[in-house]
């Protein structure tokens, strides 16, 4: 009967937002350089820099941290998070690490070799370094459907399983030590992958004897939209669904401080006993004991409990109805998105916003500045500045495939007014485009070099 969607919590506890005029703005984005990376983000009025780790907690996660028992070895603490990531995604081998990225260097550690290939759905920008610092590429095989930005097909996170096949044929399965999916395909646009298609990856792989993982980050967003517009899915469960899409996969890597709504933390996890047993010893060696990993005994309650709120379908539905209302405002009043909207985030399609600069003068990084010049908000340039690289003979920057502007939404943070308030912002700098400017490199860092560069305008 309704057509509003309310935030299916009330707020509890608040962090006042320093209010900054465009004169400060203006001066303290020179003086980081350009980066919004390098802003005090009490500089910063709405951020949509990234979702990850920047979620709010529940009274039940508090409650759950005061459990946390920080004993060495054997924390209950730790059997309650393997608890919930086994019940969920059905692994028997749970390891905990400090973030994501952990778990990737221990994965790729031990299963990549110089000259090896990894296909990923799309390769997000930790994951593509950590595979190359192993000598290995990261190939990205993204479905035909997500060329075209506009369009509105329902599935374009998914992987093209015809070139996956062909890469099998032309590398070979010795040179290919597993294949990755990335649930939702967050460098694809938060676009979300059907069960057909991990359920066709993951046939390819049977038969080629090699592994299947899921880059898990966003499983529950994944699982959501799968209930929304996969045929014959609307009336199982989140859980459920979740549990299908683990169920074709050998593996998982995961950053907790996105569906596991903790603001720290992550897990490898494998159904092979011989493989962790490995992992734990590089993990013992790096991160901690197997039992926290790098992590606090709060952490991984807070994680148990998180991973259990974000299948919970009224947040979910509130989740992803609040992404999208942010999109569709401002794709309604013209402002170019890549369609349809994300599970996590909005992302600009800059290419059409201002077609008037050239990708190798980082249009997405003028948007990004003059969006927080404007009006305080920070998001985050995913193009050339982080998927382009210099060439190392001419110097000359090659762009990337695409020019987006990412607006990521933090988890149980901002009210609808917040995102009225981007709403107005973007559509008041898209209105005055021109002022856009041409900006290139001044300092860059050989890999991730868009978290410390500086830029200037040309
Ligand atoms: N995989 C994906 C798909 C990610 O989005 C991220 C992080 C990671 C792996 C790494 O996880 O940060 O815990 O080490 N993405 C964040 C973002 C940083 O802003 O999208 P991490």
């Amino acid at each position: 009967m309704f057509t509003t969607v309310i935030e299916p919590f009330r707020i509890k506890s608040v962090e006042p937002i320093r209010m900054t005029t465009e004169e400060e703005r203006a001066r303290l984005i020179e003086l980081a350089g350009y980066n919004v990376f390098k802003l005090c983000s009490q500089d910063v009025l709405i951020d949509l820099l990234t979702d990850s780790g920047t979620g709010a907690m529940s009274s039940e996660q508090w409650a759950a941290v005061m459990r946390g028992d920080e004993s060495y070895a054997g924390s209950p603490s730790f059997y309650r998070f393997e608890k919930a990531v086994s019940e969920l995604m059905g692994f028997s081998h749970v390891i905990p690490t400090h973030q994501g990225r952990a778990a990737e260097r221990i994965l790729f550690g031990l299963l990549c070799h110089p000259g090896d290939v990894v296909p990923n759905n799309s390769h997000f920008d930790t994951t593509r370094a950590n595979i190359e610092a192993n000598g290995a590429e990261a190939l990205d095989l993204p479905c035909r459907e997500a060329e075209d930005l506009a369009s509105h097909a329902p599935f374009k996170g998914n992987m093209d399983v015809e070139r996956l096949e062909e890469t099998f044929e032309r590398v070979g399965a010795d040179r290919i030590p597993l294949v990755m999916i990335t649930v939702t395909n967050n460098s694809g646009g938060g676009q979300p992958v059907s069960l057909a298609n991990l359920g066709a990856v993951s046939a390819v792989c049977r038969r080629h004897g090699r592994p299947l993982y899921l880059d898990a980050c966003r499983f529950a967003e994944n699982a959501y939209f799968i209930k929304l517009r996969e045929p014959g899915q609307q009336d199982r469960s989140v859980r459920e669904i979740v549990r299908s899409m683990f169920d074709l996969a050998d593996g998982c890597t995961m950053s907790a401080k996105k569906d596991g709504i903790a603001n720290i933390g992550g897990f490898l996890a494998t159904r092979d006993p011989d493989l962790a047993r490995q992992e734990k010893e590089i993990l013992i060696l790096t991160e901690g004991f197997p039992t926290y990993g790098g992590l606090a005994g709060r952490d991984l309650e807070a994680i148990a409990v998180g991973l259990n709120e974000a299948v919970e379908e009224d947040y979910l539905k509130y989740r992803i109805s609040s992404t999208a209302y942010l999109g569709d405002r401002i794709s309604r009043q013209g402002v170019p998105i890549l369609q349809p909207p994300g599970g996590h985030a909005i992302y600009i399609d800059v290419c059409r916003f201002a077609p008037h600069i050239a990708p190798a003068d980082l249009p997405g990084i003028s948007l990004c500045v003059e969006l927080y010049k404007l009006a305080g908000i920070r998001a985050t340039e995913i193009g050339t500045s982080m998927f382009g690289r210099r060439d190392p003979d001419s110097g000359a920057e090659l762009t990337a495939d695409r020019e987006l502007v990412r607006l990521a939404i933090p988890r149980r943070v901002y009210t609808q007014s917040h995102i009225d308030y981007v709403v107005e912002a973007l559509v008041e700098l898209y209105r005055n485009r021109d002022r856009l400017r041409p900006f290139r490199f001044v300092t860059q860092a050989p890999f991730l070099r868009h978290f410390t560069a500086t830029y200037e305008p040309r």
